[in-house]
């Protein structure tokens, strides 16, 4: 009788376009296919030691139970320290941090809270999945700007054509997935004007701050004192420490700002794991917890681009993040769909079809790789690759 009720509902779906995120369609390929994953970004390698030794510790001491709301005020205060160090700026603990789980959680809480419905929101693609859907789920509309290759740089002229007196919120990602694009100083200069004396707010998503290349610098808009007034920043300890599958991040952002999120955030999660909480919080203070990181991912990319050099595939510029496009214009006139899986079908190394980062792609030869792999794996792909 149950079985027969719930098959008779008709439940009126909120995302009824949405299917399964390309990530785990093609991780599923994947694995069918036995091929290697370069698709979906997470390494294949391990979280430090120091850091899965401190969780360990803390589970034994019994932080096992519910965390303060905003998260552990030492994890808030070894954030703090960081934001200071390298980004000249001093947070108040007490009303300007909040720790989530994950930097997607961030993401959903502050459209949740900070977009009203019926507005309009500038997202520019390509862009992370998450954003659209939690754009519609909140009742607003997104608005796409869509940049161009092989450069992907951000016309700003364009960009203001979208903006109307509906705007509420224009999503930025720096280093950016998947182009691996940084914004420079004139990119905030340009979205400072944009905004300034708006009721615009602008969520920042910064995941991958510390992985930079080529001795550039992250620039966080936290950092810049007229745009960090109006901007809630999110962050991923995930991405950062090679975790993530904990699922915990955090977001800054101004008192009034962040008084709008934790309405929503105490809803939603209300805290995430105490005992990570502490593990990271001792860990963030560790000298070089996060310092080489840059050095270290530059390396993958280095491998990577080196071995790929003799392929049929055109490197684009990547500047950051853990991912790399690649033209594959010489090798298929296939759609970017059909190219990644016959590659990873035919050819056993998995990757993204860019154009799933678009709501209406342009008909590019884009595939996106990510090398936060080990050596062996980057090689073993590399050489399947340089086949083709
Ligand atoms: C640009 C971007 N933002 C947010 C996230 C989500 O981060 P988290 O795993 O901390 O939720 C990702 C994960 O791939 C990402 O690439």
């Amino acid at each position: 009788m149950l079985i027969d009720y719930i098959w008779s509902m008709n439940i009126e779906s909120k995302l009824g376009d949405i299917g399964t995120n390309i990530f785990s369609v093609m991780s599923g390929m994947a694995r069918k296919y036995d091929a290697i994953n370069l698709a979906q970004g997470f390494p294949n390698f391990d979280a430090p030691e120091a850091l899965k030794a401190l969780v360990r510790h803390y589970i034994d001491s019994g932080f096992n139970q519910y965390a303060p709301m905003l998260g552990i005020a030492s994890l808030r205060e070894a954030i703090a320290h960081k934001v200071d160090r390298l980004y000249q700026r001093k947070i108040r603990i007490d009303t300007e941090i909040c720790i989530t789980s994950g930097a997607s959680e961030a993401i959903f809480t502050a459209i949740l809270a900070l977009v009203p419905k019926g507005s309009e929101v500038i997202v520019i693609e390509p862009c992370y999945d998450s954003y659209e859907p939690s754009i519609r789920l909140a009742g607003a509309k997104a608005i796409s700007y869509a940049l161009e290759g092989p450069d992907f740089e951000i016309d700003w002229q364009r960009l203001s054509d979208c903006i109307s007196d509906k705007t509420s919120m224009i999503i930025v990602n720096t280093p950016h997935n998947p182009t691996g694009k940084i914004l420079k100083p004139s990119d905030l200069e340009q979205l400072d004007t944009l905004t300034r004396n708006t009721s615009i707010t602008i969520l920042s998503d910064e995941v991958y701050e510390h992985l930079v290349f080529d001795g550039k610098k992250h620039l966080s808009l936290v950092g810049h004192d007229s745009l960090f007034e109006r901007t809630i920043a999110v962050f991923s300890f995930g991405k950062t420490f090679h975790c993530t599958g904990w699922k915990v991040g955090y977001c800054i952002a101004p008192e009034a700002i962040m008084q709008e999120f934790i309405k929503v955030h105490q809803f939603n999660v209300f805290c995430v794991p105490h005992f990570i909480q502490h593990a990271l919080a001792d860990y963030l203070l560790q000298t070089g917890s996060y310092d080489g990181l840059s050095t270290f991912y530059q390396e993958k990319r280095d491998v990577f681009q080196d071995i790929m050099k003799k392929s049929r595939f055109k490197a684009l510029q990547t500047e950051g993040s853990f991912f790399q496009i690649y033209d594959y214009s010489a090798i298929s006139n296939q759609s970017d769909m059909e190219f990644s899986t016959w590659l990873t079908q035919t050819h056993g190394v998995a990757c993204i079809p860019v154009s799933a980062f678009y709501q209406e792609a342009p008909d590019d030869r884009y595939v996106r790789f990510c090398f936060a792999k080990t050596e062996d794996t980057l090689r073993l792909a590399g050489n399947r690759l340089q086949e083709i």
